[in-house]
């Protein structure tokens, strides 16, 4: 029986408590699914800095190697200034793990949880495949003349040619993987970034001649926004780069029905990845029992696919889906009609 090492980093706010959840699933799953695993949890966030002043452990990454996956709660404190703890766990643990493809299905179960009139679960079906090692979240850049009336401040775009073809080939893979229309998009902005995306567009038309089957689509990133609300049904897969899959896929989460659905893999094709609802941390719902663990609950079955798990895999989502389909009233913290807790129950027993 296969027995799976999984490191598990509830992290702040809301994080422990969506991950309790996703824990209760995934012990469900393994007895009907016959795998064992083990657990062992790290108490990375914004608590721990404040007590110990260290963002992460130096051995950290070297421990997180020896797991077979990662399970992750949110990451973000109130108390500790923007872009610590994200810079130092959630961004550094992305680029020394190499997790290089942030992996973001939009899927919509149920109607009702739209916010676009007419939209229905068969037209918002589709994955984004974001770059999640380069670009602009490399922190490259400069202050020049700081704090004078002539200040300069620069923010560069790194894009390396092994980098945005490791991304495009693992997004043509999956295409012809997974997908049912077999159309892959390059979103970017080849009419202003005429150094970035010229590289990335050169690459997607050379890589794209070794997946003959697969049919390719470009769209500018503003022009993408614009269709993921009037005609998202458009859409197969997308990939592109970091900054702006950090922001389609908010909007992504949003019309499939909000945060509290948005599921995400961190994936490091050959390593160890990473799987987090994107949600953040939603302090102000922290210890009410009122969050939706289902974005946790939906990476729990990301981690089960990656990790060769297909069957549980699917049985998760497909939990996922009728508990949303046919109890939720409502996909938003303290509105589902159910709490965080009973929410993960209701999977659990409708898992077949
Ligand atoms: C996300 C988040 C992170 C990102 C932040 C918290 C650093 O917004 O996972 O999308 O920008 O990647
Ligand atoms: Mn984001």
């Amino acid at each position: 029986m296969k027995n799976y090492k999984i490191a598990v980093i509830p992290g702040d706010g809301t994080g422990p408590e969506v991950v309790d959840e996703g824990l209760k699933v995934l012990e469900a799953i393994a007895e009907k699914c016959d795998f064992k695993y083990e657990t062992e949890s790290f108490d990375f966030g914004g608590e721990r800095y404040l007590k110990t002043n260290e963002v992460l452990p130096e051995s950290a990454v070297e421990d997180l190697k020896k797991f077979d996956s990662i399970f992750l709660g949110a990451i973000g404190h109130p108390d500790v200034k923007a872009g610590i703890l994200e810079k130092g766990i959630l961004l550094k643990l992305r680029f020394d793990l190499d997790q290089y493809i942030n992996l973001r299905p939009v899927t919509l179960y149920d109607e009702r949880f739209c916010p676009i009139k007419d939209k229905k679960p068969e037209d918002i079906n589709f994955t984004v495949v974001r770059e999640n090692s380069e670009g602009l979240y490399k922190g490259l850049g400069e202050f020049q003349n700081k704090g004078t009336a002539d200040e300069v401040a620069i923010q560069t775009s790194y894009n390396t040619r092994k980098g945005v073809e490791r991304c495009l080939r693992y997004a043509f893979d999956y295409t012809q993987k997974y997908s049912k229309k077999k159309m892959l998009t390059l979103c970017g902005k080849t009419n202003v970034l005429t150094y970035a995306f010229d590289l990335w567009e050169r690459t997607f038309y050379e890589v794209a001649k070794e997946y003959p089957d697969i049919k390719t689509d470009y769209a500018h990133v503003d022009a993408t926004t614009m269709w993921f609300v009037k005609n998202p049904e458009w859409f197969d897969v997308i990939v592109t780069d970091n900054m702006f899959g950090d922001i389609i896929t908010d909007l992504g989460a949003m019309i499939q029905g909000g945060m509290g659905i948005a599921a995400g893999g961190n994936i490091n094709p050959n390593g160890v990845s990473m799987f987090e609802p994107i949600g953040g941390s939603a302090p102000k719902y922290t210890g009410k029992n009122v969050i939706n663990p289902l974005a946790a609950i939906c990476s729990v079955g990301m981690l089960l696919k990656e990790i060769g798990e297909i069957k549980a895999s699917e049985m998760v989502e497909t939990s996922a889906k009728l508990v949303v389909r046919e109890k939720l009233q409502s996909l938003a913290a303290g509105r589902m009609g159910y709490s965080t807790a009973e929410v993960g129950d209701l999977v659990v027993k409708n898992l077949k």
